[in-house]
């Protein structure tokens, strides 16, 4: 092999990606779409469930993609055994990022640090606002003109890691919590892919818990602009 086709297959080698689900995943389906492109930068090579009876896996297997159940019930209160347990897996795939899809279990400090900058989540919500659950019902609730989505770095904190990319939709006067989240939902499915995308471009850098992409600074939710 020449030192320049070390160099380009280096340049193209994809980052080995697992998303972690719990449910129905449709932010999942979504990576798994874009990661069908050639030209993607991260290939969706695990699903990794702590429900076995999540929906989304089916629709990894469909997809041609290794799955692996990790019950948190098997672990009772024991949360670092299965946040082990699920290292294990996920060393055993080599896997370079993961991807948090409504995956519904509070990860161990330890377990998060193994993985800073190397774990994203996606978030219903224009974070800072609305951490948690509930997040559609609270933003009618508080009369919020603007909601949206959020993908971020995952830290020990939930919810509050730094943002990687986040975009709005208007909030209507009509709005029910159904709607919002329909109208949200379609938002994580452009943002998740194309924030991962950076990511695994290796063109995402924190500083002082803010990101910076091709160095500059991610603004602020309040400088958004409504897509719908
Ligand atoms: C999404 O709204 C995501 O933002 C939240 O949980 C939900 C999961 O939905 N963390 P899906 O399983 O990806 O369809």
């Amino acid at each position: 092999m020449t030192a320049r086709s070390i160099s380009s297959c280096s340049a193209m080698a994809k980052k080995r990606v697992a998303v972690l689900i719990s449910g129905r995943g449709s932010n999942m389906a979504a990576l798994i779409e874009a990661a069908k492109a050639p030209d993607y930068p991260a290939e969706i090579v695990l699903v990794l469930s702590n429900k076995p009876d999540a929906g989304g896996l089916d629709t990894a297997r469909s997809n041609g993609i290794a799955t692996a159940v990790v019950d948190h019930k098997t672990y009772g209160k024991d949360r670092a055994a299965f946040d082990r347990a699920m290292q294990e897996v996920l060393l055993a795939h080599r896997i370079d990022l993961v991807c948090l899809a409504g995956f519904m279990r509070l990860l161990t400090p330890e377990f998060v640090g193994l993985w800073t900058g190397r774990m994203l989540n996606i978030h219903p919500a224009l974070l800072p606002a609305f951490k948690g659950l509930d997040t559609h019902k609270r933003a009618l609730d508080a009369g919020a003109t603007i909601h949206g989505a959020t993908v971020h770095f995952v830290v020990p904190e939930m919810d509050a890691g730094p943002i990687i990319m986040q975009d709005a939709v208007s909030v209507r006067p009509d709005d029910t919590e159904a709607a919002l989240a329909a109208r949200v939902l379609t938002v994580e499915h452009r943002i998740y892919p194309a924030a991962l995308k950076l990511v695994a471009e290796d063109r995402v850098r924190v500083v002082d818990g803010n990101c910076f992409i091709d160095g500059t600074r991610v603004p602020d939710a309040s400088a958004l602009t409504p897509a719908t």
